[in-house]
């Protein structure tokens, strides 16, 4: 009896916290300068939690071998660390280097290309695609449908007996829009904590703002653009924002990334051909080649003296946000 009052209290009590934040369990705290998100589903927490143990089953892929984390790991900011191009089943190689996954509620499109505009779509392209996990749809709810524990699951979650993609896109979407990144020491700093930069990082901070920012602009540091930033000079692997767009002024052009917890999500750029952030930096300063649709902000590239650099880094590495990636709400359940 007292049980089942005190069960009653606590659920009383969630209920009543879940209408300021997602809730006392979970520590999702979002600046105050961040800018007002994309997607604002309300939150639910056994959806999120639905969508968190399905992005870490490999019952999704064709062989039960692979999982959404496979790729998206936590401790590099959910990107495929140490993977050029990502690896999926069977060890089968793509083209594109696995981005970090995180702020994704304030991001309008996904992928490199931009080529899917939906976060609740976001979970097919991987779901189905030959090198990444293999399962048809039907067959991926067809599994669910079969699981005594996942029908339990979205029974809690939605209320419905049975599974359908629905059911499996919204529990993603939960999950993943959920999934923020904000206390870096660059936050600290930007809520007043003066010493939690460094002189060093706060100059790299000013050198950033003046040479990067029209591009990699705060606080998501993306202006979710698409740019040319001068990698190639003709564009015969990966076309970039043109296999979407068709357009003649697209080619070459890649989403820009955030540039929050990037120390962590090595390798670098769309296919990862750049391995560390002094690459990166060399890449600007004297690395930038020309083609039609360079982005003009790039056209003499961005002179950087070795100080200057320094500087740089030690700002980058100051996007690092330690609690994220260290959130239990985000491992593996
Ligand atoms: C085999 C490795 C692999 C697996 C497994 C995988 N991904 Fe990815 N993911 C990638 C790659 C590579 C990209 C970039 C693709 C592109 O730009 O064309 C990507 C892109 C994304 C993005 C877009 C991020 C952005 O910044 O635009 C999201 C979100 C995402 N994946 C979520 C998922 C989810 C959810 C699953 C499981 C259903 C999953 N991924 C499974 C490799 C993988
Ligand atoms: C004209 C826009 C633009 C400017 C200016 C710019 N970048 Fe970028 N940056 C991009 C684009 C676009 C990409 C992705 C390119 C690709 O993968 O094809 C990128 C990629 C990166 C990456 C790799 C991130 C990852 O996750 O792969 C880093 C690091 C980076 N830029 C740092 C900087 C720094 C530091 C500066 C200033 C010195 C800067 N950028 C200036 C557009 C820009």
């Amino acid at each position: 009896m007292f049980r089942s009052v005190l069960a009653v209290l606590i659920v009383v009590f969630f209920i009543a916290c879940e209408k300021e934040s997602a809730g006392p369990q979970y520590n999702f705290e979002v600046p105050a300068y961040f800018p007002v998100k994309y997607y604002n589903a309300p939150f639910n927490a056994k959806q999120f939690e639905l969508g968190r143990k399905l992005f870490y089953d490999p019952i999704l892929s064709e062989n039960n071998t692979i999982s959404c984390g496979s790729c998206h790991q936590q401790s590099g900011a959910f990107a495929h660390i140490d993977h050029r191009v990502s690896h999926g089943i069977n060890g089968l190689v793509g083209t594109r280097n696995a981005p970090p996954m995180f702020n994704l509620a304030w991001m309008p499109a996904f992928m490199w290309d931009g080529g899917i505009n939906h976060i609740e779509t976001m979970p097919l392209a991987p779901i189905t695609n030959p090198v990444e996990m293999d399962l048809p749809m039907a067959t991926a709810i067809a599994r669910l449908n079969a699981s005594a524990e996942y029908k339990a699951l979205v029974k809690d979650a939605f209320g419905a007996n049975t599974i359908t993609d629905y059911h499996l896109f919204k529990a993603f979407a939960m999950f993943m829009a959920n999934i923020v990144s904000g206390n870096s020491r660059y936050d600290q700093y930007m809520q007043g904590k003066t010493t939690a930069l460094t002189p060093d990082e706060i100059a790299g901070k000013n050198l950033f703002m003046d040479k990067c920012a029209t591009c990699h602009r705060p606080p998501l540091f993306t202006d979710f653009s698409y740019r040319n930033n001068g990698l190639d000079s003709i564009f015969t692997d990966d076309t970039g924002r043109n296999h979407i767009t068709q357009l003649q002024e697209d080619m070459g052009k890649f989403k820009v990334p955030t540039l929050r917890n990037v120390a962590l999500s090595y390798p670098y750029m769309h296919n990862g051909r750049t391995e560390t952030l002094e690459d990166v930096l060399d890449h600007y300063s004297n690395g930038i080649k020309q083609s039609p649709t360079l982005d003009p902000a790039l056209q003499n590239g961005i002179a950087l003296s070795p100080i200057e650099k320094a500087n740089i880094l030690a700002f980058l590495n100051a996007l690092t946000d330690d609690d994220f990636v260290n959130n239990p709400a985000y491992a593996e359940p």
